[in-house]
Protein backbone atom coordinates (compact mmCIF):
# COMPACT_ATOMS: atom_id res chain seq x y z
CA UNK A 1 0.00 0.00 0.00
CA UNK A 2 2.63 2.30 1.13
CA UNK A 3 4.46 1.66 -2.13
CA UNK A 4 1.72 2.35 -4.30
CA UNK A 5 0.90 5.86 -2.64
CA UNK A 6 4.82 6.34 -3.26
CA UNK A 7 4.57 5.35 -7.13
CA UNK A 8 1.50 7.58 -7.17
CA UNK A 9 3.33 10.22 -5.79
CA UNK A 10 6.57 9.91 -8.13
CA UNK A 11 3.72 9.87 -11.29
CA UNK A 12 2.18 13.32 -9.94
CA UNK A 13 5.45 14.68 -9.89
CA UNK A 14 6.62 13.71 -13.65
CA UNK A 15 3.25 14.42 -14.68
CA UNK A 16 3.55 18.17 -13.89
CA UNK A 17 4.43 19.36 -17.20
CA UNK A 18 3.16 22.18 -19.14
CA UNK A 19 3.52 23.65 -22.94
CA UNK A 20 4.13 27.62 -22.29
CA UNK A 21 4.94 29.63 -25.19
CA UNK A 22 7.08 32.36 -25.33
CA UNK A 23 8.05 34.85 -28.34
CA UNK A 24 11.77 36.27 -29.35
CA UNK A 25 12.94 38.68 -32.22
CA UNK A 26 15.71 37.75 -34.67
CA UNK A 27 19.32 38.91 -33.65
CA UNK A 28 18.43 39.37 -29.86
CA UNK A 29 18.22 37.00 -26.93
CA UNK A 30 15.01 35.34 -24.75
CA UNK A 31 15.26 33.44 -21.73
CA UNK A 32 13.29 30.19 -21.62
CA UNK A 33 11.85 30.03 -17.98
CA UNK A 34 12.18 26.49 -16.15
CA UNK A 35 9.04 26.94 -14.72
CA UNK A 36 10.75 25.10 -11.44
CA UNK A 37 9.66 25.54 -8.28
CA UNK A 38 11.80 28.80 -6.74
CA UNK A 39 11.67 26.62 -3.56
CA UNK A 40 13.72 23.56 -4.96
CA UNK A 41 17.72 23.30 -4.70
CA UNK A 42 18.41 22.16 -8.27
CA UNK A 43 21.00 19.19 -8.35
CA UNK A 44 20.05 18.53 -12.20
CA UNK A 45 19.04 20.47 -15.34
CA UNK A 46 18.58 19.45 -18.68
CA UNK A 47 17.58 20.83 -21.52
CA UNK A 48 16.64 18.96 -24.97
CA UNK A 49 15.07 19.47 -28.03
CA UNK A 50 13.47 17.09 -30.54
CA UNK A 51 11.54 14.20 -29.82
CA UNK A 52 14.89 11.87 -29.73
CA UNK A 53 15.61 14.18 -26.52
CA UNK A 54 18.75 15.77 -27.82
CA UNK A 55 20.23 17.64 -24.72
CA UNK A 56 21.56 21.34 -25.54
CA UNK A 57 22.45 22.34 -21.94
CA UNK A 58 23.21 20.39 -19.38
CA UNK A 59 23.81 21.13 -15.28
CA UNK A 60 25.02 18.03 -13.59
CA UNK A 61 27.47 17.14 -10.12
CA UNK A 62 27.59 21.14 -10.37
CA UNK A 63 29.28 21.56 -14.06
CA UNK A 64 27.19 22.93 -16.53
CA UNK A 65 27.59 22.41 -20.27
CA UNK A 66 26.12 24.91 -22.70
CA UNK A 67 28.18 23.68 -25.62
CA UNK A 68 26.76 20.65 -26.68
CA UNK A 69 25.36 21.47 -30.04
CA UNK A 70 27.29 23.03 -32.76
CA UNK A 71 23.95 25.20 -33.71
CA UNK A 72 23.66 26.51 -30.21
CA UNK A 73 27.58 27.25 -29.85
CA UNK A 74 28.22 30.08 -27.67
CA UNK A 75 24.90 31.07 -27.75
CA UNK A 76 23.46 29.82 -24.32
CA UNK A 77 23.56 30.28 -20.61
CA UNK A 78 22.05 28.59 -18.40
CA UNK A 79 20.99 29.97 -14.51
CA UNK A 80 21.61 27.15 -11.99
CA UNK A 81 19.94 28.38 -9.46
CA UNK A 82 16.42 28.87 -11.50
CA UNK A 83 16.66 26.39 -14.35
CA UNK A 84 16.16 29.14 -17.28
CA UNK A 85 17.76 29.49 -20.23
CA UNK A 86 18.76 32.23 -22.34
CA UNK A 87 19.48 31.64 -25.74
CA UNK A 88 21.66 34.36 -27.45
CA UNK A 89 21.36 35.96 -31.21
CA UNK A 90 18.30 34.16 -31.49
CA UNK A 91 17.76 32.47 -35.62
CA UNK A 92 14.49 31.70 -37.31
CA UNK A 93 15.79 27.93 -36.93
CA UNK A 94 15.94 28.58 -32.73
CA UNK A 95 12.02 28.27 -32.88
CA UNK A 96 11.03 25.07 -31.79
CA UNK A 97 9.79 23.10 -28.31
CA UNK A 98 12.32 22.98 -25.84
CA UNK A 99 11.96 20.54 -23.05
CA UNK A 100 13.80 21.13 -19.91
CA UNK A 101 13.98 18.30 -16.92
CA UNK A 102 14.66 19.28 -13.26
CA UNK A 103 15.47 17.20 -10.42
CA UNK A 104 16.36 19.12 -6.67
CA UNK A 105 18.26 17.59 -4.18
CA UNK A 106 15.41 15.69 -3.06
CA UNK A 107 15.59 13.81 -6.12
CA UNK A 108 12.35 15.11 -7.13
CA UNK A 109 11.72 15.87 -10.76
CA UNK A 110 10.09 18.14 -13.19
CA UNK A 111 9.05 18.18 -16.88
CA UNK A 112 8.52 21.56 -18.49
CA UNK A 113 7.97 22.49 -22.15
CA UNK A 114 8.26 25.73 -24.10
CA UNK A 115 6.90 26.10 -27.74
CA UNK A 116 9.77 29.15 -28.68
CA UNK A 117 8.32 31.21 -31.46
CA UNK A 118 11.04 33.91 -33.42
CA UNK A 119 9.45 36.38 -35.09
CA UNK A 120 10.95 40.12 -36.51
CA UNK A 121 10.05 43.52 -35.05
CA UNK A 122 7.52 45.54 -36.57
CA UNK A 123 8.85 47.47 -39.07
CA UNK A 124 8.24 51.48 -39.36
CA UNK A 125 5.04 51.95 -41.56
CA UNK A 126 5.33 54.37 -44.70
CA UNK A 127 3.02 57.28 -45.76
CA UNK A 128 2.46 58.29 -48.89
CA UNK A 129 1.13 61.04 -50.42
CA UNK A 130 -1.91 60.37 -53.22
CA UNK A 131 -2.70 64.04 -53.31
CA UNK A 132 -2.02 67.60 -51.40
CA UNK A 133 -4.29 70.31 -52.88
CA UNK A 134 -5.47 73.47 -51.65
CA UNK A 135 -8.95 74.73 -51.42
CA UNK A 136 -10.24 78.65 -50.18
CA UNK A 137 -10.06 77.70 -46.51
CA UNK A 138 -7.52 75.01 -46.33
CA UNK A 139 -6.21 71.49 -47.82
CA UNK A 140 -7.05 68.53 -49.18
CA UNK A 141 -4.63 65.56 -48.67
CA UNK A 142 -5.04 62.02 -49.20
CA UNK A 143 -2.41 59.45 -47.49
CA UNK A 144 -2.10 56.08 -47.95
CA UNK A 145 -0.07 54.09 -44.98
CA UNK A 146 1.38 50.99 -45.33
CA UNK A 147 3.47 48.61 -44.16
CA UNK A 148 6.61 45.93 -44.84
CA UNK A 149 5.25 43.66 -41.79
CA UNK A 150 2.40 41.49 -41.83
CA UNK A 151 -0.86 40.99 -40.02
CA UNK A 152 -0.67 44.81 -39.13
CA UNK A 153 -3.40 46.62 -37.70
CA UNK A 154 -3.31 50.70 -38.83
CA UNK A 155 -4.83 54.09 -37.41
CA UNK A 156 -4.30 57.50 -37.99
CA UNK A 157 -3.59 60.13 -35.29
CA UNK A 158 -3.92 63.91 -35.59
CA UNK A 159 -2.25 66.36 -33.11
CA UNK A 160 -5.15 68.93 -33.38
CA UNK A 161 -8.69 69.79 -33.72
CA UNK A 162 -8.06 71.72 -37.58
CA UNK A 163 -7.57 68.21 -38.58
CA UNK A 164 -10.25 66.14 -40.10
CA UNK A 165 -10.43 62.75 -41.02
CA UNK A 166 -12.68 62.20 -43.64
CA UNK A 167 -13.55 58.24 -45.29
CA UNK A 168 -11.08 56.72 -42.66
CA UNK A 169 -11.79 52.86 -43.25
CA UNK A 170 -12.04 50.72 -40.14
CA UNK A 171 -8.59 49.74 -39.15
CA UNK A 172 -7.42 47.46 -41.84
CA UNK A 173 -5.56 44.42 -42.55
CA UNK A 174 -2.70 44.40 -45.04
CA UNK A 175 -3.01 46.47 -47.93
CA UNK A 176 -2.58 49.47 -45.24
CA UNK A 177 -5.03 52.44 -44.71
CA UNK A 178 -5.82 55.04 -46.79
CA UNK A 179 -7.77 58.64 -46.04
CA UNK A 180 -8.26 61.88 -47.11
CA UNK A 181 -7.43 64.51 -44.66
CA UNK A 182 -8.33 68.17 -44.55
CA UNK A 183 -6.83 70.80 -42.80
CA UNK A 184 -6.50 74.66 -42.18
CA UNK A 185 -4.17 76.90 -43.87
CA UNK A 186 -0.79 78.54 -41.63
CA UNK A 187 -1.56 75.86 -39.11
CA UNK A 188 1.19 73.38 -38.46
CA UNK A 189 -0.47 69.85 -38.31
CA UNK A 190 0.71 66.38 -37.16
CA UNK A 191 -0.78 62.90 -38.81
CA UNK A 192 0.87 59.88 -37.99
CA UNK A 193 0.08 56.45 -38.63
CA UNK A 194 0.29 54.05 -36.46
CA UNK A 195 0.67 50.39 -37.14
CA UNK A 196 0.27 47.71 -34.27
CA UNK A 197 0.99 44.01 -34.18
CA UNK A 198 0.09 41.91 -30.72
CA UNK A 199 1.42 44.15 -28.57
CA UNK A 200 3.71 45.96 -30.96
CA UNK A 201 3.38 49.48 -31.84
CA UNK A 202 5.56 51.66 -34.02
CA UNK A 203 4.15 54.81 -36.38
CA UNK A 204 5.60 57.70 -39.12
CA UNK A 205 4.27 60.92 -38.65
CA UNK A 206 4.33 63.68 -41.65
CA UNK A 207 4.13 66.75 -41.38
CA UNK A 208 1.61 68.78 -44.79
CA UNK A 209 2.26 72.06 -45.88
CA UNK A 210 -0.73 73.99 -46.92
CA UNK A 211 0.42 76.68 -48.85
CA UNK A 212 -1.73 78.05 -51.80
CA UNK A 213 -1.04 75.32 -53.87
CA UNK A 214 2.06 74.06 -55.70
CA UNK A 215 1.94 75.25 -59.09
CA UNK A 216 1.75 79.37 -57.77
CA UNK A 217 5.16 78.64 -56.22
CA UNK A 218 6.13 76.96 -58.96
CA UNK A 219 4.96 79.94 -60.83
CA UNK A 220 7.00 82.29 -58.55
CA UNK A 221 9.97 80.24 -58.85
CA UNK A 222 9.50 80.67 -62.74
CA UNK A 223 9.06 84.63 -61.96
CA UNK A 224 12.12 84.23 -60.02
CA UNK A 225 14.06 82.83 -62.68
CA UNK A 226 12.95 85.33 -65.69
CA UNK A 227 13.35 88.04 -63.36
CA UNK A 228 17.23 86.62 -62.52
CA UNK A 229 17.40 86.72 -66.58
CA UNK A 230 16.28 90.34 -67.05
CA UNK A 231 18.39 91.63 -64.57
CA UNK A 232 21.50 89.52 -65.88
CA UNK A 233 20.15 91.12 -69.42
CA UNK A 234 20.66 94.57 -68.16
CA UNK A 235 23.41 94.26 -66.66
CA UNK A 236 24.87 92.75 -70.09
CA UNK A 237 23.02 95.34 -72.22
CA UNK A 238 24.39 98.34 -70.01
CA UNK A 239 27.98 96.85 -70.10
CA UNK A 240 27.85 96.76 -73.85
CA UNK A 241 26.32 100.55 -73.86
CA UNK A 242 29.09 101.78 -71.42
CA UNK A 243 31.68 100.04 -73.85
CA UNK A 244 30.47 101.41 -76.75
CA UNK A 245 30.14 104.87 -75.64
CA UNK A 246 33.69 104.42 -74.50
CA UNK A 247 34.71 103.38 -77.52
CA UNK A 248 33.10 106.04 -79.58
CA UNK A 249 34.72 108.85 -77.33
CA UNK A 250 37.58 107.09 -78.34
CA UNK A 251 37.44 107.21 -81.57
CA UNK A 252 36.74 111.47 -81.51
CA UNK A 253 39.56 111.74 -79.07
CA UNK A 254 41.71 110.31 -81.64
CA UNK A 255 40.48 112.19 -84.45
CA UNK A 256 40.62 115.57 -82.31
CA UNK A 257 44.55 114.58 -81.61
CA UNK A 258 45.12 113.88 -85.02
CA UNK A 259 43.77 116.96 -86.50
CA UNK A 260 45.15 119.23 -83.63
CA UNK A 261 48.68 117.87 -83.38
CA UNK A 262 49.94 116.39 -85.85
CA UNK A 263 50.46 118.59 -88.95
CA UNK A 264 49.64 116.02 -91.83
CA UNK A 265 48.70 117.01 -95.48
CA UNK A 266 46.13 118.06 -96.22
CA UNK A 267 45.07 115.17 -98.82
CA UNK A 268 45.57 112.91 -95.85
CA UNK A 269 43.12 115.27 -92.97
CA UNK A 270 40.29 115.35 -96.04
CA UNK A 271 40.55 112.18 -95.99
CA UNK A 272 40.46 111.01 -92.57
CA UNK A 273 37.82 113.67 -91.99
C1 LIG B 1 17.80 13.40 -33.07
O1 LIG B 1 16.90 13.98 -34.00
C2 LIG B 1 17.48 15.00 -34.82
C3 LIG B 1 16.39 15.61 -35.69
O2 LIG B 1 15.28 14.82 -35.80
C4 LIG B 1 18.61 14.41 -35.66
O3 LIG B 1 19.19 15.41 -36.45
C5 LIG B 1 19.65 13.82 -34.73
O4 LIG B 1 20.66 13.19 -35.49
C6 LIG B 1 19.03 12.82 -33.78
N1 LIG B 1 20.02 12.41 -32.81
C7 LIG B 1 20.24 11.12 -32.47
C8 LIG B 1 21.30 10.89 -31.46
O5 LIG B 1 19.60 10.26 -32.98
C1 LIG C 1 19.35 33.62 -12.00
O1 LIG C 1 18.00 34.10 -11.88
C2 LIG C 1 17.76 34.82 -10.70
C3 LIG C 1 16.26 35.12 -10.65
O2 LIG C 1 15.83 35.63 -11.88
C4 LIG C 1 18.63 36.05 -10.67
O3 LIG C 1 18.38 36.79 -9.49
C5 LIG C 1 20.07 35.67 -10.76
O4 LIG C 1 20.88 36.82 -10.83
C6 LIG C 1 20.32 34.79 -11.99
N1 LIG C 1 21.68 34.31 -11.99
C7 LIG C 1 22.46 34.41 -13.04
C8 LIG C 1 23.80 33.84 -12.93
O5 LIG C 1 22.10 34.95 -14.08
C1 LIG D 1 24.37 36.71 -34.68
O1 LIG D 1 24.19 35.76 -35.71
C2 LIG D 1 24.50 36.24 -37.00
C3 LIG D 1 24.13 35.15 -38.00
O2 LIG D 1 24.22 33.90 -37.47
C4 LIG D 1 25.97 36.60 -37.02
O3 LIG D 1 26.31 37.10 -38.29
C5 LIG D 1 26.27 37.65 -35.96
O4 LIG D 1 27.64 37.94 -35.92
C6 LIG D 1 25.81 37.18 -34.60
N1 LIG D 1 25.95 38.26 -33.65
C7 LIG D 1 26.44 38.10 -32.43
C8 LIG D 1 26.50 39.29 -31.56
O5 LIG D 1 26.82 36.99 -32.03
Amino acid sequence: MRQQILHILLIQVILVESLEGATGYLGENVTLPSNGNSSWRLSKIKWSIFLNSTWIATYQDGKENTNRLPRYKGRLSLNVSTGDLTIHNLTEDDAMEYTVDLINTEKKSIVNKIKLEVTQHLQKPTIKTLFNSSAEEGCWIGLHCISASEDVVFSWHVNSSNVTIFNMSHPQVKPGLHSTFFYKKQIPVQITCISSRNKENTSRVVTPECNDGKPQTQHQVQCRLRCGLCVFLGIFLGVVAVVIIYLCKGERKTSFFLGKFSRLPSLFQRNLS
